[in-house]
Order: structure tokens, then sequence, then C-alpha cells
């Protein structure tokens, strides 16, 4: 049976994309095929058709580094055919072939069963960038993040798809003090829709007087853009607070000095969502699913595989609102 694949390659020392028909035989090695019924597009998946973007280990690749369906052979007992699940980094889109083709082969230590209340498209709209911001959420409240006391959270590059996430997620906990950190002023109706109580420029956080601390003004912090905006946010953060950080939107760099973790007992805490252990992650996806209320009112733009490089396009340099879906099986 031949199917629909989007490939990424290098020829004469270019990325080239291309729409090809293939065989489960093109796809890489794994004890599961699913019959993928929807993709994402993560910031990731924007770098991986970008040469240099330092995502893709090898070529040719089927990149899209989130998908889910259905279950069509199985060599695990633990997935039966039928069965809905959902996959989310690990190598794949990456090192093994990926979401952008409508199957992948994926191996089961790297799937997890679609939980109960979230549907396959659901899964979708949250994707890597959902449970990253998940994932910081849940390592904010372990560093003391309660919403008895409503802290001043910041949340950075707040109107992608980490931060908008990120947003929802909060407000589903009951969390109301919420600080949008964006430099799209247009978008402010639609983080007002996600219950952000204040909208701030990052021009008004980033400050270049070199000071090792500044006035306090957020208890914890979602970061999804490192560089500048960060370094100066760890500055900012209320004695015994913590700062999440998942992202380099702007950049690597962090520049950072002694006194707010030795003064301020500030806690930096590093989320990675690629190896986040499979075990643990159907209890993220339940919390998630119990969010999706507020999760869906995030803007969502779907798109299919012959309308995908047209989308990354409008996403690059920081133009992107919201969650992307890729609808694979509806070609
Ligand atoms: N550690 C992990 O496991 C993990 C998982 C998912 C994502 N990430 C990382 O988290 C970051 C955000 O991912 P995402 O999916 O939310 O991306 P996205 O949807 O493209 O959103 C990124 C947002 O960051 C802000 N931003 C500020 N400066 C930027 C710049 N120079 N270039 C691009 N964006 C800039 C923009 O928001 P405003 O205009 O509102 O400021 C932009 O919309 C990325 O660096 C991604 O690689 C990491």
């Amino acid at each position: 049976m031949k199917f629909k694949a989007l490939y990424i390659e290098i020829k004469d020392n270019k990325i080239k994309n291309q729409i090809k028909y293939i065989t489960t035989n093109d796809l890489s090695d794994g004890d599961v095929i699913i019959k993928v019924e929807y993709s994402s597009i993560n910031y990731k998946d924007m770098l991986a058709f970008k040469k240099n973007g330092g995502v893709i280990h090898k070529y040719p690749m089927i990149p899209g580094i989130d998908l889910c369906g259905e279950i069509v052979e199985s060599n695990n007992p633990s997935y039966i055919i039928g069965q809905k699940v959902i996959a989310t980094g690990f190598d794949i889109g990456v090192s093994h072939t990926g979401g952008y083709a409508q199957y992948a082969r994926l191996k089961s230590s790297w799937i997890t069963p679609l939980p109960d209340g979230l549907s396959l498209k659901d899964s979708m709209m949250v994707g890597t960038a959902g449970f990253t911001a998940a994932l910081s959420i849940e390592s904010l409240q372990q560093a003391g993040m309660h919403k008895n006391t409503q802290p001043k959270i910041a949340v950075t590059g707040a109107t992608g798809g980490v931060g908008t996430m990120a947003i929802a997620i909060l407000k589903a906990k009951g969390y109301d003090n919420i600080i949008a950190i964006t430099s799209k002023d247009s978008q402010s109706q639609m983080l007002k829709s996600l219950g952000v109580s204040d909208i701030v420029s990052p021009k008004d956080i980033i400050k270049d007087d070199n000071k090792p601390l500044r006035s306090q003004c957020f208890h914890y912090v979602i970061d999804c853009v490192g560089g500048e905006l960060a370094s100066s946010l760890l500055t900012q953060i209320y004695y015994n607070g913590a700062m999440s950080v998942c992202g380099n939107a702007s950049g690597i760099a962090l520049n950072t000095n002694i006194l707010p973790f030795i003064l301020r007992g500030i806690k930096l805490i590093g989320i990675d969502s690629v190896a986040y252990p499979n075990k643990q992650r159907l209890k993220i996806w339940n919390e998630i699913s119990n969010a999706m209320e507020f999760i869906r009112k995030v803007p969502i733009t779907e798109v299919t595989l012959d309308t995908l490089i047209d989308k990354l396009d409008s996403i690059k340099n920081s133009n992107n609102i919201g969650r992307n879906i890729v609808s694979i099986n509806n070609q």
C-alpha cells in the first residue's frame, strides 16, 4: 500500500521538501504501526525545515515531532489494533521518521494511550507545546507555586504555542494572576480572552543596566524565550520564587549572576519534554485532559500536508499565534 508523506532532504546544499508516495518499508523501525490522524507544528518543526536548523539528525527525513492516531499493527501485546495513541518527542521527526505521513512506525516505548476525555484532535491541539507547558507548571508547583496564594505568574512568548498553552492550563488550575509578556500588541484581545490579568512588553522587562538584582515583580516565571528576556526576569523574581526555562526562541544566552540564587533563594528549573520518561507521561496527559475546557480557547489553525509549508513560512520570525495542527488522513 502506498501512502503520502512529506519528506525533507538536502540537495545541492539546500533543504528541499517534497510530498512522496511511500510504503511502510520506507519508515524507521519499531514495533507498532500507527495510522496517523493528526500531527502538529511546533517551533522545532519550523527549525527542521531550515538549513542548519540543528533539528534533523539524518536526511532524508519525514519531520513532525508529534503525532496521534490508531494502532494498525502491533508486536507489543500492551497495544491492540484500533487503540488510539499519542506520541511526542524522543527521536520522532528528528532521526526517526515522524508525524508528517499517513502512517508512522514507532517504538511502543515512545507512545502513550489517549487518555479519557481527550479526542485525537485535542491531543494535537496540545502537542509538544502543551505537554511542555504542563511540565513547566508541574515543576513550578513542586517549587512551591500554589493557587491559594494567587502568585503573580509571568509567561513569556505568551502568544506562541507553549505560552498560550501555559496560560490556558494555569487558568484551568485556578491561577488568576497571570501576566502575559508579549511583543505582539495586536494580540491583547486574544490573551485577555484566555484569561490573563495583565499584558507587558518585553521592552519593559529588559534593562541594559547590568544590575544584579531589581525590584521584585513576579513570584513565578514560565519562560520559553531565553536570551535577554529570561536574563532580566531572573533579577525581578520575588524572594523564594522560581523560573522554569524550556525555550530559546530569542537566543541561547542566559546572562546571570549568583545573587538571585543566594540572596533571594530563586530556583531556576530546566524543562525537557523530549526525553521525559514515558512511564510518567500518562499522568501529565490526564491533567491536560482536565484542562481542555480552557485549552479549547487557544487559537488553532488547521493545515494539511499540502498546505503545511505555506503555514511554516508564515510562522517564522516570531509570528506564530497559538497552535497549528496538521490533519493527516483528511487529504
Ligand atoms: N524544552 C522543551 O522540551 C521544549 C518543548 C517545546 C518548545 N520548546 C521551545 O520553546 C520555545 C517556544 O516554542 P513554541 O512552540 O511556543 O514556539 P512558537 O509557537 O513559535 O512561539 C514562540 C514565541 O516566542 C516569542 N518570541 C520572542 N522572541 C522571539 C524570536 N526572536 N523568535 C521567535 N519567537 C520569539 C513570540 O511570542 P510573543 O510575540 O508573544 O513574544 C513567539 O510567538 C522554542 O524555543 C522551542 O524550541 C522547548
